[in-house]
């Protein structure tokens, strides 16, 4: 675990790269100082320097770095030993060729004083580094704000710099008297220069997880591996649509800790086999939190304690919802509403992309071939499911003036981004040459509300899914391209996708309320998912881009993948991942976005997405239907009996999202959250459970009717047959035939079912049933969270009923023979 001790000048030492001869052993803690450097030769001190503590002295991209450019920096150039192909003179996803060396100028902490939560104290240093506007001396305030939790603030005295304007709370407990010291940040030298702040870490083991969104395996890769942040409009492996500079730890033992680094810049995350990590962003301050754990799940407790807890979801959110881009009338889609009750599949909502839109502008919709809308969402309210629609935040600005009330209206209120030269900017997105509105400013918020007022008018929508909101633009920076100055052009850019900053989003240097976009894009989503909030009883809000804090406002999908493999399976990954980052109502498209899925891949699909927290199936334009009814009735019934075993789970999701709304649990959970001191758990994406107890392990795979499970220690119950079996932490082969996904249930658990239906209202009328997996000893808890299922804050004004079941001394369990899944009672709810 990260311990702590009170700070001492001498302790704090910002430079030092690690001198060995020998790659250090994973839990090492790493605090070599070198007094000797004058002594030896510059060369020989970096040969010492093992490869994997080599610390990145040149990590500026398209420059080939030679001896000479590397040598002007006053680093250590030696060419990478091993021939494998990462190992490049760039050293960007490779053992860096250009690295600090131990005696590279940094910061050392000249004064230090106590205060009320902590300490306050001034580092400096004395010669400039080769970045701009370097600032040589620097305020660093380390506060105790909870027993687990220290935040740690490196700010410019001499000037305010831009700081991220999510509040955050903070609860300060007396008597603390320690700081970190094992999460040593002397490996390499401390900048911050105006546009290129650095700061790296040891690292306490290779398991390192968060840092999204990057489609990756959920335990990240920590050789030479560059994860960069900026909120980006495009699928594959760089930046993607959030920003989330959190990480998780596991350290020997089963410990864990979390790190988060406030700041909402443009930034490179680089992890590296020491193990370590560097943070290298372009602006705003150094804030950053440890959260000390000690299990993996308080990590994430006390970290969206920080960032907030994240809204409880209206009850249907978690009801089975149909997309598409490409129902091209909305009789089409209202006739796939239809097929559904016909074959008595559970559906609760029935989306619409932008088709429904005139010349795809928001607020409006197409008066011909979606003149059946209105009636459409009358007829879903009376079968008790519900209607959600897209809304880009690209207005579009071509209308001829009188027409468009959402542009006329903005241009009066003054509510669009502008550019340097105090004009309105101007992309494109689906309607053609759009403004974008400024979502840091109050005055948009309430121009939005009032536009979603006048179209809820016409159209009586029940949620929201704001998509593009990275923000996306076809066109990159403006029509009137963006100024040539530092912050278009920086010193350093990290990795992002198109080499700039402005690659099909905005200009850095357009102009918002609170700040600078080059500041404030990556907060684009979470700005107007605030704004969004504010339609229903409980909002429902679904976001792609997201930043710390959107668990609040709204929850995620994935995002566009594809009808692949690979993509079924990297989907646990995402939803594991958001779980950590506070947003745990998340999914991805199901079945698939792009391409046409074959129908075992879809069956397959819709049985996992029915244990995504949020589950959605979404397909592109001109693809195939994917909808369950247009497939064969075999799938057909295998896709509803997944829907109709997710629907009589129900009161164990809702319950588990109430534990995540007030005690910041996850609800899809890692295997190693409840088996940390398994270290086989720790790297599996191919399951996972739902709370504590509910363990799911679908089919990833073509062509099989088995899949191999892995089953902590314990007595494990198939959920459908009862039978137990005892693992002593190994891999099971289970039987999945194309109509069954994989089951389990932990000893000692109890877990509330309900009788399913079409709807989740329906349902609700429905008896609940109890079902205990008993331990050895006979006894097995478990909780249920019930309310209205939609009025806001019934937990804060006590408007719910909370029950803890227990069961007790259950004589002579015979696990072989027996089937201990049972039912124990039924009650009606108090679903009104
Ligand atoms: C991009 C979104 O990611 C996708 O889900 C949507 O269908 C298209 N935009 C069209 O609106």
């Amino acid at each position: 675990m990260v311990s702590y001790k009170r700070l001492n000048p001498e302790d704090v030492q910002f430079s030092s790269a690690v001198l060995s001869e020998e790659p250090r052993p994973v839990q090492e803690e790493v605090s070599v100082r070198v007094n000797n450097t004058a002594a030896a030769s510059r060369r020989e001190v970096c040969t010492l320097i093992p490869e994997a503590w080599r610390f990145d002295c040149y990590p500026e991209r398209g420059v080939v770095v030679t001896k000479e450019l590397c040598e002007a920096r006053n680093c250590c150039f030696i060419p990478a030993s091993s021939p494998s192909s990462a190992a490049r003179p760039s050293g960007r996803n490779g053992i860096p060729w250009c690295f600090y060396p131990p005696d590279f100028p940094s910061y050392s902490l000249v004064s230090i004083n106590d205060t009320s939560l902590g300490q306050r104290g001034t580092l400096a240093k004395e010669v400039k580094t080769y970045y701009p506007a370097d600032i040589l001396t620097l305020e660093v305030e380390i506060r105790h704000e909870t027993d687990s939790r220290l935040r740690v603030r490196i700010t410019d005295p001499s000037n305010s710099r831009f700081e991220v304007p999510i509040s955050v709370p903070t609860c300060h407990q007396e008597g603390r008297d320690h700081l970190v010291s094992s999460l040593n940040s002397t490996v390499a030298p401390l900048f911050y220069a105006d546009q290129f702040l650095q700061f790296s870490t040891s690292l306490p083991s290779q398991f390192i997880y968060g840092l999204g969104e990057h489609r990756s395996t959920f335990l990240h890769d920590v050789h030479w591996n560059t994860l960069t942040m900026w909120a980006r409009d495009v699928p594959p492996m760089t930046n993607l649509y959030g920003a989330h500079p959190f990480y998780l730890a596991m350290e020997e033992g089963g410990n864990a800790h979390g790190f988060f680094l406030l700041n909402s810049n443009a930034m490179d995350v680089v992890l590296q086999p020491a193990p370590a990590l560097t943070w290298r962003t372009i602006g705003g301050i150094l804030d950053f939190y440890v959260f000390l754990g000690p299990d993996p799940g308080s990590v994430i407790e006390q970290y969206v304690e920080v960032v907030g807890y994240p809204a409880m979801p209206i009850y249907w959110a978690l009801g089975y919802h149909l997309c598409r881009w490409g129902y091209n009338t909305s009789d089409s889609a209202w006739e796939v509403v239809k097929n559904m009750r016909n074959y008595g599949i559970p559906q609760d909502v029935q989306w619409n992309d932008i088709d429904y839109m005139d010349q795809f502008m928001d607020f409006t919709y197409d008066s011909s071939k979606f003149a059946t809308l209105p009636d459409m969402v009358k007829d879903l309210h009376a079968h008790d499911q519900r209607y959600v629609m897209i809304l880009d935040p690209g207005i579009s600005s071509t209308q001829p003036e009188g027409t468009y009330w959402p542009f006329d209206e903005g241009l009066r209120r003054q509510v669009f981004i502008k550019d340097a030269e105090g004009r309105t900017l101007i992309g494109k997105v689906w309607p053609g040459l759009t403004a974008y509105p400024d979502f840091s400013d109050a005055v948009t918020h309430e121009w939005w509300y009032d536009n979603l007022k006048r179209f809820h008018e016409k159209v009586p929508f029940d949620g929201l899914w704001i998509d593009m909101n990275e923000p996306s633009n076809f066109l990159d920076g403006s029509t009137n391209g963006c100024p040539s100055d530092s912050l278009e052009n920086p010193p350093y850019t990290p990795g992002v996708l198109g080499g700039l900053l402005r690659a099909k989003t905005l200009c850095a240097t357009a102009q918002q309320k609170q700040s600078i976009h080059y500041n404030m894009h990556s907060l684009y989503g979470l700005m107007e998912a605030k704004a969004s909030r504010i339609v229903a009883k409980r909002p429902f809000v679904i976001s792609r881009s997201t930043f710390p804090s959107q668990g609040m406002y709204s929850g995620h999908w994935l995002g566009d993948n594809r009808s692949q493999w690979k993509d079924l399976y990297t989907s646990i990954a995402g939803m594991l991942t958001f779980n950590l980052l506070g947003i745990p109502l998340v999914g991805a498209d199901i079945c698939g976005f792009s391409e046409e899925p074959e129908e075992e891949l879809c069956v397959r699909w819709t049985q996992l997405g029915a244990f995504y927290p949020f589950t959605r199936n979404h397909n592109a334009i001109d693809m195939k239907p994917q909808d369950p009814t247009a497939f064969s009735p075999l799938a057909r019934t295998a896709m509803k009996q997944a829907l109709l075993l997710r629907y009589s789970l129900f009161p164990v999701l809702y319950t588990l999202f109430h534990h995540a709304h007030v005690h910041g649990h996850t609800v899809a959970r890692p295997l190693m959250f409840e088996f940390p001191k398994d270290v086989k758990t720790y790297g599996i994406d191919k399951q996972f459970l739902w709370g504590k107890s509910l363990l799911v392990t679908p089919v990833l795979d073509p062509g099989v009717d088995y899949v191999d499970g892995y089953f902590p220690e314990g007595l494990w119950y198939d959920y459908y047959t009862g039978y137990s079996v005892r693992s002593k932490g190994e891999e099971l082969p289970l039987q999945a035939p194309l109509d069954k996904i994989n089951l389990h249930l932990r000893e000692g658990s109890v877990i509330p079912t309900q009788t399913p239906n079409l709807t989740l209202w329906v349902s609700s009328g429905q008896p609940l049933h109890l079902i205990s997996a008993l331990s050895d000893d006979g006894s097995a808890t478990g909780d249920l969270f019930w309310d209205d299922g939609e009025s806001i804050d019934t937990y804060e004004t006590n408007q719910y009923t909370y029950i803890i079941f227990s069961v007790a001394q259950v004589l002579t369990v015979d696990h072989e023979n027996l089937p201990s899944v049972s039912v124990v009672a039924s009650f009606q709810p108090c679903f009104v």
